[in-house]
């Protein structure tokens, strides 16, 4: 079997996928013509030619202008529904997805159409495809602490739907310590907590994000390696450092798969994991993730399987959940 082969058919977990970022153009044409909002864009092609990323603030700009045409219960579950189907045809069988509300709701779309799109496509996958999941709710990190917290509080009645909270969006200039009165008060109602953080930002956002944020899991994590005692705690810990490689290439964080720092990772013993993070922008889901960094990095069919495991591990599945997951590969 090609590593290639073995890559694809190996049973795995994905633990970093924005909702939004699996919106893919022709879809996105779709909703908005039956919603009858404009993109500004003549065509998929035009759309297309927009992915072209200079850091993280060029994505974003492009990423809200997309989930813009999102408007109804119907347009939620059709996105989720569209992720859900690809992940299962790459053999996902347990997805950990983040949403972002602010996005949604500060166009005036209710918190309630979007959960409930998204959950009905969650519950539709459990029972037609067997994927298991769990949301993680998102702060926008550019905005304030207060439109934090208001976020958080218009939750509260759909707490049974959501695992988890994240924080996501433009990251330098925005240092996890701007929410940890927030995250403060999700830990005390029973969130998990997860936070973006070594992606564009320096390892001290890192440090924040462990020691203030209290996280679980840190989302991307890559400039960990510039301190080494940070390394030595995060795999002491098993904290889960949830990497996407062809996101890191798409937004400069990265010049060359080839100079991708998940090899060095994994040899300081770190818990990474392999993610698509926006794949309908990337150019790629969570196999041509694995794909691509197997081929630049050199990676063996026992570093697929130490990722593959890690990222069951890795995740907000009982002890229990995990072994019945990790027996099946
Ligand atoms: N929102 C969606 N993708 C993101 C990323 N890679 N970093 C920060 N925020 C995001
Ligand atoms: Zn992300």
């Amino acid at each position: 079997m090609t590593i290639e082969e073995y890559i694809k058919q190996i049973p795995k977990a994905e633990l970093h996928i924005h909702i939004e970022g699996s919106f893919e153009p022709e879809l996105m044409f779709q909703i908005a013509k039956r919603n009858n909002v404009e993109i500004g864009y003549n065509s998929v092609e035009e759309l297309k030619k927009a992915y072209n990323f200079s850091n993280l603030q060029d994505f974003l700009d492009i990423y809200y202008a997309g989930a813009s045409v999102l408007l109804k219960e119907q347009d939620f579950y059709d996105l989720t529904w569209a992720y859900l189907e690809k992940a299962h045809s790459e053999n996902v069988v347990h997805t950990e997805i983040f949403f972002d509300p602010q996005t949604h709701t500060n166009r005036g779309v209710a918190f309630e159409t979007v959960i409930h799109g998204i959950d009905r496509a969650l519950q539709d996958a459990k029972e037609k495809l067997g994927i298991s999941s769990k949301l993680i709710m998102c702060f926008l990190r550019h905005l304030t602490e207060e439109s934090a917290f208001k976020t958080l509080n218009e939750s509260h009645q759909f707490r049974n739907k959501i695992a988890a909270v994240g924080l996501d969006s433009s990251e330098v200039g925005n240092p996890p310590s701007k929410f940890e009165r927030v995250f403060a008060k999700a830990k005390e109602r029973g969130f998990i907590t997860v936070a973006h953080a070594g992606e564009e930002g320096p390892s001290d956002y890192i440090w924040e994000a462990v020691n203030l944020l209290k996280v679980s899991r840190i989302d991307h994590g890559n400039t960990c390696l510039s301190d080494s005692r940070l390394v030595k705690r995060l795999a002491r810990e098993k904290t889960g450092l949830t990497v996407c490689p062809l996101s890191n290439l798409a937004l400069k964080v990265v010049d060359d798969l080839k100079n991708h720092p998940l090899k060095i990772m994994m040899e300081k013993r770190l818990m990474v994991t392999i993610n698509s993070d926006d794949p309908a922008y990337f150019g790629g889901y969570i196999n041509e993730n694995y794909i691509q960094i197997a081929k630049a990095l050199d990676l063996t069919k026992e570093d697929i399987t130490t990722l593959v495991k890690n990222s069951f591990n890795a995740s907000f599945l009982t002890k229990e959940e995990k072994e019945k997951m990790l027996n099946i590969e």
